[in-house]
């Protein structure tokens, strides 16, 4: 059978360049490589087992996953090194760890003792442990221990039968707010040399520290740079998306997934409307600074509003739209926009070559 055309899909499509994928992939592994840092990429960005094949036949060294159920279908996919990069809480998660942990490599975050000693029951009664890595908070605000916090924390975690403590995470999720590139290298470095501080402190402490592990897309350079620091877990750079090419991490080129969309209704010279809304785009604005819901590729027009099934595009000065035509759109952020879809449609040029199914979508527990 031939392969399909572009054009033959149906609208709206979440379309992946494979190339692009394909050298985003191979460049943040070279990076790690010559950082002498370890990858294990984030795999909520796809949750696709077919693209995280790609980035292990790369070099990467395990997976970062955020929910124990996106583990699991990446344990069934045969991913045997899977470090679930969140607070993990709650015994019935710990039973299912327990299971897991019969098929792959594992390790949780945790940044309070209470929480982890929540997972610890069903390993201690197995005679078993479960690997435990610190969240350690440089900045971002979200979750994580102010690193003055981090001895006390990791030394009680540590202490707790069924629990053992394998080293110290963060995530630099402030460096989206960086409105220079100079302002994102300057949270890079510090995401580094606060995390390598803070395993330096434990070490004399007494605690044990495999890994340090830093890790955002637009950070990932620089802080994977910084002594001390063993791993990294970069994850939207497979993709990119608008709001990586507003922060300077790549270029427009760089982008590998955009949206085919149809041009439904064109309501007035400065309106057109396209087929492609929040259920298939997401609400999440522009990073460093919001404009609009996704950007046209070849067009200077925007998407300024949007309604669950509608896509409301600015259309910019000198340019039209006619109903039935079709546009490309860069989203804001292609993590969100993979988790609403079913299947990505991998293409060479115009081709269909691929589809790609992201079945670790919807894992939220
Ligand atoms: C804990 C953690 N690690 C790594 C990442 C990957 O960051 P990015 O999507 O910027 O590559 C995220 C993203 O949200 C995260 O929350």
């Amino acid at each position: 059978m031939p392969p399909a055309s572009l054009e033959s899909l149906s609208t709206p499509a979440v379309v992946v360049d494979l190339d692009v994928l394909e050298r985003n992939i191979a460049r943040m592994a070279a990076r790690a490589r010559e950082a002498g840092v370890r990858l294990r990429p984030h795999a909520k960005t796809h949750k696709c087992p077919q693209i995280a094949g790609l980035q292990r036949a790369a070099g990467a060294w395990g997976l970062s996953v955020a929910k124990v159920g996106e583990a699991e279908e990446f344990a069934d996919a045969g991913f045997d090194d899977l470090f679930v990069a969140f607070p993990i809480v709650g015994e019935d998660k710990g039973r299912r760890l327990l299971a897991l942990a019969d098929r792959a490599r594992l390790a949780v975050g945790a940044d309070s003792v209470e929480g982890a000693r929540t997972l610890a029951q069903p390993f201690r009664e197995a005679g078993r442990s479960l690997d435990v890595v610190l969240k350690v908070d440089v900045g971002y605000g979200r979750v994580g221990v102010l690193p003055e916090r981090a001895v006390d924390v990791a030394r009680r975690i540590g202490a707790v039968p069924g629990l053992r403590l394998r080293g110290v995470f963060t995530h630099a999720g402030h460096g989206y707010g960086g409105e220079t590139r100079a302002a994102v290298e300057e949270i890079a470095r510090l995401e580094g040399e606060r995390l390598a501080a803070t395993a330096a402190e434990l070490r004399a402490a007494g605690l044990p520290v495999e890994e340090v592990s830093v890790g955002s897309t637009p950070t990932a350079a620089a802080a994977m740079r910084v002594p001390g620091v063993t791993e990294c877990r970069p994850g939207n750079y497979v993709f990119h998306d608008g709001s990586q090419v507003a922060l300077g991490t790549c270029s427009l080129d760089d982008c590998a997934l955009t949206i085919l969309a149809t041009v439904v209704s064109v309501p007035a010279a400065d309106r057109a409307v396209l087929d492609a809304g929040s259920k298939t785009l997401s609400t999440d604005p522009l990073r460093p600074v919001a404009g609009g819901y996704g950007q046209l590729l070849g067009r200077s027009s925007r998407i300024e509003k949007l309604s669950e099934e509608h896509g409301v595009v600015a259309v910019a000065k000198g340019e039209s739209f006619k109903v039935g035509e079709r546009v490309r759109v860069l989203p804001n952020h292609a993590c969100v926009v993979a988790n609403l879809h079913d299947q990505l449609v991998g293409v060479c040029g115009d081709r269909v070559e691929a589809v790609l199914e992201v079945s670790a979508r919807g894992k939220v527990r």
